[in-house]
C-alpha cells in the first residue's frame, strides 16, 4: 500500500500520487542522486597568487538526505555550497544539480535553476528589513511570477504556521529574535518547494539552544517532506544531530 500524504507542498503531493511505490522506496532508501560533484577544483585569484579553495572534491548527495559539511574555517565549505547553489562555477570538474551541468549553463538558466529548485538559508539571515515576515516569505513567489495573490497568500500562511511564526506574521525582522529570524529564512527557503535547501552555517549567529532548535526544525521538515538539506557548520553541538557528516579540510573531502 502506498501511503498518500497530503503535504503543503504541491510537488510533493504529485510525486506521491503520480509515482507510486518505486519513488516512495527511492525516497526512503535515498538512492536518487540529486547533486553530483566530480573532481571539482576552485581557485580564487588573491593578489598575484591563486588560492586553492577546493582541490579535487568528489561527492554525491541523495534526494532526501540531511547532510552537513563539517570543517574548520577556511576549509572550503562556503565555496562548495556556492557551487551547489549555482552561485559560482568550478575552475575545473563538473557539478550536476538534478542532472543539470552548471558549468555549461548560461547565467539566465542558472538564475532560473536557483529560483525553481533551490532554497537558501544564510548565517546572517539576509532578510529584508523594511518588509514584514509575510512579505519576506512571499518574495520568492513574486520572483517566480506564476501564482495569483490568493495562491501566494495560502502558501505564505501555511509555511509561516509551519515554522511557528503565525503570531509574528506582520512583524519586521528587527522586531524578532535571532531564532525567529532564522525561522523566517527557513520559511522563505521552503516556500517554492525546492529540491534542495542549502544553509551556510545557519546556526553561527545563534546561541546553542536556539541553534539546536533550528537544526531540529530543519530535520523535522526533512523527515516529513523529504526535502534534501545540505548545510555547513563547524559547531560540534549541531553535528551530533546530523545523519550524514561530510568532513572537509583544506579543500578536500576527507575519507568517511
Ligand atoms: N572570493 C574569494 N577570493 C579569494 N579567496 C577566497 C574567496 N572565497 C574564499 N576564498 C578562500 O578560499 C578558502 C576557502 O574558503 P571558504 O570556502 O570560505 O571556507 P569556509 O566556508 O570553510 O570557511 C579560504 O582560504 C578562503 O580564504
Ligand atoms: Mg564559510
Amino acid at each position: 500500500m502506498v501511503e498518500i500524504r497530503w503535504t503543503i507542498y504541491s510537488n510533493t503531493v504529485q510525486l506521491f500520487l503520480n509515482s507510486g511505490e518505486s519513488i516512495m522506496s527511492d525516497l526512503e532508501n535515498k538512492t536518487e542522486v540529486i547533486v553530483e560533484i566530480k573532481d571539482v577544483y576552485k581557485q580564487y585569484p588573491l593578489g598575484r597568487v591563486m588560492v586553492d579553495a577546493l582541490r579535487g572534491v568528489n561527492m554525491d548527495l541523495y534526494k532526501g538526505e540531511f547532510a552537513a559539511l563539517v570543517g574548520p574555517s577556511g576549509s572550503g565549505k562556503s565555496t562548495l555550497l556556492n557551487m551547489i547553489g549555482c552561485v559560482d562555477v568550478p575552475t575545473s570538474g563538473t557539478v550536476l544539480i538534478d542532472g543539470n551541468d552548471i558549468g555549461k549553463m548560461k547565467e539566465k538558466d542558472l538564475t532560473k535553476l536557483r529560483l525553481e529548485k533551490l532554497g537558501f538559508i544564510f548565517q546572517s539571515f539576509n532578510l529584508i528589513n523594511v518588509l514584514s515576515v509575510y512579505q519576506n516569505v512571499e518574495m520568492p513567489l513574486l520572483l517566480q511570477g506564476r501564482y495569483t495573490k490568493a495562491e501566494r497568500d495560502e502558501k505564505v500562511r501555511k509555511i509561516v504556521e509551519r515554522v511557528g511564526l503565525t503570531k509574528f506574521i506582520k512583524h519586521r525582522p528587527n522586531e524578532l529574535s535571532g531564532g525567529q529570524r532564522q525561522r523566517v529564512s527557513i520559511a522563505r527557503a521552503l516556500i517554492t518547494n525546492p529540491r534542495i535547501v542549502l544553509a551556510d552555517e545557519p546556526t553561527a549567529n545563534l546561541d546553542s539552544k536556539t541553534g539546536k532548535e533550528i537544526i531540529d526544525l530543519m530535520k523535522e521538515i526533512n523527515e516529513q517532506e523529504h526535502t534534501t538539506f545540505i548545510f555547513s557548520t563547524h559547531d560540534d553541538r549541531v553535528v551530533s544531530r546530523v545523519e550524514r557528516v561530510i568532513p572537509i579540510e583544506d579543500g578536500v573531502i576527507k575519507k568517511q
